[in-house]
């Protein structure tokens, strides 16, 4: 498609109809173009689940309101002085999984309690509940999963951080989720659009970050000369280097970044009308002629402007903690366990759509 036009008339799973824009520069023109929304309310955005809206789902000003909350919590600076708990978590969790069955499930004994516990910590959620908030998450982004299980794990995972902040609102509590207690106190933000963003924040915060670590670790076994690159290097502009470019190669939101036009836009020579959906097809994005030989895996290639992470007012917040995790787990992982290897044929695992994941990655060492 991407070869032959930037813009394509496609039906959607669920039934709409919308534009899937596969070029790089169309991909940014759309993102970055203000009369292109991302408010769910509107009923032509092409989501399956139109539910309660996170700022991710919201336009400007209240999207940019919402959002300043969180802001300086994922700055690089502040994240990075998230290093030292991120190595913990990351060290505690490498040898509870080493120490364990072998084969075992590298996703749900690695991949995921990382990104989990860490998110964990930032917002204040305790990670004793991991297991009901990962479950629900996973719903959401599995793209073969029906709208009505989507609507009733948004429901369940919205009533739980409504609880903990109302629980919060008295007295003084860690993390993210005490700082919106205190605003709540002050009149300054409110309860149910807190609710929400928490919501939003515990869902990508584990399960985008789960999937990269799981399919980068898959790939790099495909690619052993690549592996041993990663392996081998403790410069840490290397190990940068190299998780850009997984992430560039793997773009595990094939399908997050749904818009609608608010007016007629002309994008890549075509005409836009007002009211019709577009989808942004990332992992096409950035396998195009921007990226030399896009469709090889090179951890040495400057990966930097890939899109991976969006573009534009809605760019991922909390890239730089996406990062800083991936930095940490991959190298530390292929290190410990030298002989790591998949412990089924590749065809056997169940890949995971929409959020491109899977949901078990068999390993032996
Ligand atoms: C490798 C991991 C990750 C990937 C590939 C990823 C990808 C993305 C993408 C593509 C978007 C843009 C969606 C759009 O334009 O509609 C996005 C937005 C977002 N991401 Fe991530 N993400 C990752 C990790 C995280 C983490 C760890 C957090 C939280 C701590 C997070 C929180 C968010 C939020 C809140 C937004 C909405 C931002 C806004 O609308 O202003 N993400 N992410």
């Amino acid at each position: 498609m991407r070869e032959q036009d930037g813009l394509t008339r496609v039906q959607l799973q669920h039934g709409d109809t919308a534009w899937l824009v596969t070029r790089y520069d169309e991909v940014r023109a759309a993102l970055s173009d203000p009369r292109i929304s991302a408010d769910i309310t509107n009923p032509r955005l092409p989501v399956a689940v139109h539910g309660r809206p996170t700022f991710a789902r919201m336009d400007d000003p209240d999207h940019a309101r919402l959002r300043r909350v969180f802001t300086s919590a994922f700055t690089v600076k502040n994240v990075n002085l998230m290093r030292r708990a991120i190595e913990t978590v990351v060290d505690r969790t490498l040898t509870a999984f080493a120490g364990g069955r072998n084969p075992a499930d590298l996703m749900r004994g690695y991949a995921l309690p990382i990104p989990s516990q860490v998110i964990c910590l930032i917002l204040g959620v305790p990670y004793e509940d991991h297991q009901f908030f990962e479950e629900h998450s996973a719903t959401l982004f599995d793209q073969g999963l029906p709208a009505d299980r989507k609507q009733a794990a948004l429901t369940a995972l919205y009533t739980y951080t409504h609880r903990l902040l109302t629980d919060r609102l008295t007295a003084p509590s860690p993390g993210l989720i005490g700082q919106q207690a205190v605003l709540i106190a002050r009149g300054e933000l409110d309860l149910d659009e807190a609710a929400v963003s928490t919501m939003a924040l515990l869902v990508a915060g584990h399960e985008t970050t789960s999937s990269m670590i799981a399919l980068s670790t898959l790939v790099l076994l495909q690619h052993p000369d690549q592996l041993a690159r990663l392996r081998d290097s403790d410069d840490p502009t290397v190990v940068a280097r190299a998780v850009e470019e997984l992430l560039r190669y793997i773009t595990i939101a094939e399908t997050a970044a749904v818009r609608v036009a608010t007016d007629d836009v002309e994008i890549g020579g075509h005409l836009v009308r007002k009211d019709e959906g577009l989808m942004m097809c990332l992992p096409s994005a950035n396998r195009d002629g921007k990226f030399a030989g896009a469709d090889d895996l090179d951890l040495g290639r400057d990966a930097r402007g890939h899109v991976a992470f969006g573009f534009g007012v809605h760019q991922c917040l909390g890239q730089n903690l996406a990062r800083l995790e991936l930095q940490i787990a991959l190298p530390v992982l292929l290190r410990r366990l030298p002989g790591l290897k998949l412990a089924v044929p590749l065809e056997e695992l169940r890949m995971r759509l929409g959020i491109l994941s899977v949901d078990e990655l068999p390993v032996t060492w």
